[in-house]
């Protein structure tokens, strides 16, 4: 028998490794930020060997939605303590949005984003580019620039003002890109019509204006402008059993993204935690959530987004219609979802299609995405029998606060390895701010 003698930098011992193509008991070698080997590798050397015994190494957990609010609106969260939140969370990379203040709408401010977040970071990143009316001319330029996850657009609008309502803003945006565009699509004229249907310090009324035809509409709408245009969408945060359905016959120019809130929370919740749930797309009944939990059996969802979407608690209390959309979600993403795995409603093998491979089959991330030799040595490690209780006081997301404060899961987060660096072990901190700008397939250069 040969024995190996190769050296590694780490070696992350006897873990169940879980890839988009299954599982099984393997050991992982790193050198450098490198995945280097797996298997066996109980003859190789290694200045660090970690135990995993009873631990799961998922690739690592990409966010491919959060709202790190910086520039501008920094007292609700910045790049640091967004990505901090992240790495506590098992979370390695994100992809964040530009709805900040300035809007991230040029090369100007997408650069200055990517120079506060190289090395400040705690994790991996991108930033999306919003598409406006102004912009269109330079969308093709933009969209290429290195650690861009592509052009963002709100058809209808949520927090910050950018806007594309009309179909020929959208077409002349989807003529100007080559690569998948992302869409928050709810149909601004049809909110703005139905505003009179919101009640006054009744966040149970954000559903009735943000009814189930003001997603589809503006899906049906999307889906329309993909095939004239022959180009790919991806649709953010759908919450709808309508849209569920009607999106299964469009996979070919439209991806899907879910988020655990739609997955976890229902009509109920408003009674519990009022404005603290109100977001955009909203909350739904359990019908929905049902057709959400079926789309991610069926397949039809994708990809796995926590929209991350951090107010104070000062701009969540103030009285419905007021209170701010939006909920923080980025550190609880995977602990939620590791106990929806183990409560049975999905396997761990389709988590990891959601939320690693899918990133990579859908935006094309370079050495990103899968536990494989070459790629990045990104790893989401995972005690699956961990049972804890959520709470405020453990989010580091500036916020300060969660919807799931006081619920007690199965499944957390033990590991945050990002391209071979050990950045949160056990719950702590340990190598910090070593953030780096993703790369993609369709802008290598
Ligand atoms: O509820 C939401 N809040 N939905 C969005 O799409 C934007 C987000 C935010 O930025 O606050």
């Amino acid at each position: 028998m040969t024995r190996d003698m190769a050296q590694y930098d780490t070696i992350f011992k006897n873990a169940t490794l879980v890839n988009q193509d299954g599982q099984g008991i393997a050991d992982v070698g790193v050198r450098g930020s490198r995945i280097a080997a797996l298997g066996d590798l109980s003859g190789a050397g290694a200045a660090e060997i970690v135990d995993c015994t009873g631990l799961h190494i998922l690739p690592g957990v990409i966010d491919t939605q959060v709202h790190f609010r910086e520039p501008g609106l920094t007292h609700k969260e910045d790049l640091q303590s967004g990505s901090l939140s992240a790495v506590m969370g098992g979370i390695t990379g994100v992809f964040e949005m530009p709805n900040t203040n300035p809007l991230t709408t040029s090369r100007e401010t997408f650069d200055a984003k990517i120079a506060a977040g190289t090395n400040r970071m705690h994790c991996d990143f991108a930033f999306y580019i919003g598409g406006t009316h102004e912009n269109v001319s330079e969308l093709a330029e933009l969209e290429k620039l290195p650690g861009c996850a592509g052009i963002k657009v709100f058809i209808g609008s949520s927090t910050g003002s950018l806007l594309v309502a009309d179909d020929n803003g959208v077409e002349a945006i989807l003529r100007a890109v080559s690569r998948r565009a992302a869409f928050h699509s709810e149909d601004e004229f049809m909110l703005e019509a139905r505003k009179h249907l919101r009640v006054p310090g009744d966040p149970f009324s954000h559903p009735v204006w943000r009814s189930p035809e003001v997603a589809l509409n503006c899906t049906k709408r999307l889906v329309g402008l993909a095939r004239k245009t022959g180009k790919r969408i991806h649709i953010l945060h759908i919450s709808t059993s309508e849209e569920m359905a009607y999106l299964a016959d469009y996979k070919d120019v439209a991806s899907v993204e879910v988020t655990p809130h739609h997955l976890t929370l229902d009509e109920t919740a408003y009674d519990r935690l009022g404005t603290y749930v109100q977001m955009n797309p909203p909350i739904r009944d359990a019908q929905h959530r049902a057709s959400i939990w079926a789309g991610v059996s069926n397949g039809v969802v994708d990809i796995l987004g926590s929209d991350h979407a951090p107010h104070t608690r000062e701009e969540k209390d103030r009285p419905y219609p007021a209170s701010h959309s939006g909920m923080t979600g980025v550190q609880t993403l995977v602990p939620i979802m590791l106990d929806h795995v183990n409560a049975g409603r999905l396997s761990l093998v389709r988590f990891v299609d959601m939320t690693s491979a899918g990133p990579n089959r859908l935006f094309g991330i370079a050495n990103k995405g899968r536990i494989a030799v070459g790629y990045d040595a990104d790893l989401t490690i995972v005690d699956l029998k961990l049972r804890e209780t959520i709470r405020n006081a453990s989010v580091k997301s500036r916020a300060g606060w969660t919807p799931y404060d006081g619920v007690t899961v199965t499944g957390w987060p033990v590991g945050t390895i990002v391209r071979g660096k050990t950045v949160m072990w056990q719950g702590e901190l340990v190598t910090a701010s070593i953030g780096q700008p993703m790369r993609f397939l369709e802008a290598l250069l």
